[in-house]
């Protein structure tokens, strides 16, 4: 059976006799699995490991500055760009689900490319694939097939030519969380639910604009604060908020209101193929909508998604 602190020992002195005195370049996301990768590289290489935090300026409020700070922390030679206006302006007037996401996809190499190029005689790419993201690259999309949609012309940029090193490609999720934790990993960036790459771009239904992502940022950051308050959020596997592109007639005082509805989901999950609906207390969701509605200019309304997938998704996009 696995254990975490062998597979530690083990790994880490294979990343040692591999990589020699190269230097490695990692793109962290926030996640558990580069991060979890990142420890480990971290531990065998020091500061020739070179980790990236690209912020897409579709992360969650805080998120960019706050995990920067925590990886800082935890002794990670670790740069954070902020490239979210170029992503913003590569999403302008996109409303197609697909289309956001090539966009963000591209512009997310383009600007890891150009950071690579900045280090000087990197031989290595650091990833934090784990053993269900290779199964699935195999068999749905071909090996390759995922970079090309992404870049379109030119061939494949450089970081892509590098060798691949990825401690974690035998493991599963539950054994990345134990290897975090044996590696001292804070159980709070451990137990954090998945969030999508695309970001908020998938959950701003339509178009999206720097006050659509801001709207969606307080909404977010009311429900997930909350969950985390009333000891939900460990018993859901994931949840967030989205964005609908329709108004609703409301009134305030004595006025009436058309403004935004924003849409809650909870899911409880094992690994993101199938999900039920959370049956959130409707005192907490009481409270939550309150609060969003009082607080956040510009909703009016707020609803629970209680689909199941299948045939619902999980995103809404
Ligand atoms: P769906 O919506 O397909 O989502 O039920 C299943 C899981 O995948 C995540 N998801 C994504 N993750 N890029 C990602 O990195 C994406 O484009 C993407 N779309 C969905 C979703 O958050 C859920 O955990």
């Amino acid at each position: 059976s696995f254990t975490a602190n062998a597979f530690v020992e083990e790994i880490v002195e294979e990343l040692k006799q591999k990589i020699g005195n190269d230097k490695v370049v990692l793109g962290l996301s926030g996640g558990v699995d580069s991060t979890v990768a990142a420890v480990l590289l971290n531990k065998a290489i020091g500061d020739n490991l070179y980790c990236i935090f690209v912020n897409n300026g579709l992360l969650r409020k805080n998120e960019f500055e706050s995990v920067l700070h925590q990886y800082k922390d935890m002794g990670l030679n670790v740069k954070g760009v902020d490239a979210s206006a170029r992503f913003l302006d590569a999403l302008a007037g996109l409303e197609d689900p697909e289309a956001k996401r090539k966009a963000i996809g591209r512009v997310f190499i383009e600007v890891f490319d150009d950071e690579a190029h900045l280090l000087k005689d990197v031989k290595w790419l650091g990833q934090g694939t784990i053993y269900p993201d290779v199964i699935e690259s195999v068999s749905v999309k071909g090996p390759s097939a995922t970079i090309k949609s992404h870049h379109n012309v030119g061939g494949l940029p450089d970081f892509m030519k590098l060798q691949v090193v990825e401690p974690l490609r035998m493991l599963f999720k539950d054994e990345v969380r134990r290897v975090g934790k044996t590696l001292g990993i804070d159980d709070e960036l451990l137990g954090r639910h998945p969030f999508p790459g695309p970001g908020l771009a998938i959950r701003i239904l339509g178009d999206i604009t720097p006050e659509k992502v801001s709207i969606l940022q307080e909404v977010d950051a009311i429900f997930i604060n909350g969950l985390k308050e009333h000891g939900l959020y460990n018993k859901v596997w994931q949840a967030g908020a989205i964005l609908l592109p329709v108004n609703s007639v409301g009134v305030m005082g004595d006025e009436r209101t058309y403004e935004k509805v924003v849409a809650l989901r909870a899911v409880e999950s094992t690994d993101g193929m199938t999900a039920d609906w959370v049956h959130l207390p409707y005192e907490f969701l009481m409270k939550v909508s309150n609060e969003i509605i009082n607080k956040v200019k510009g909703v009016n309304r707020v609803v629970y998604d209680i689909s199941s997938k299948p045939p619902a998704t999980i995103e809404w996009e």
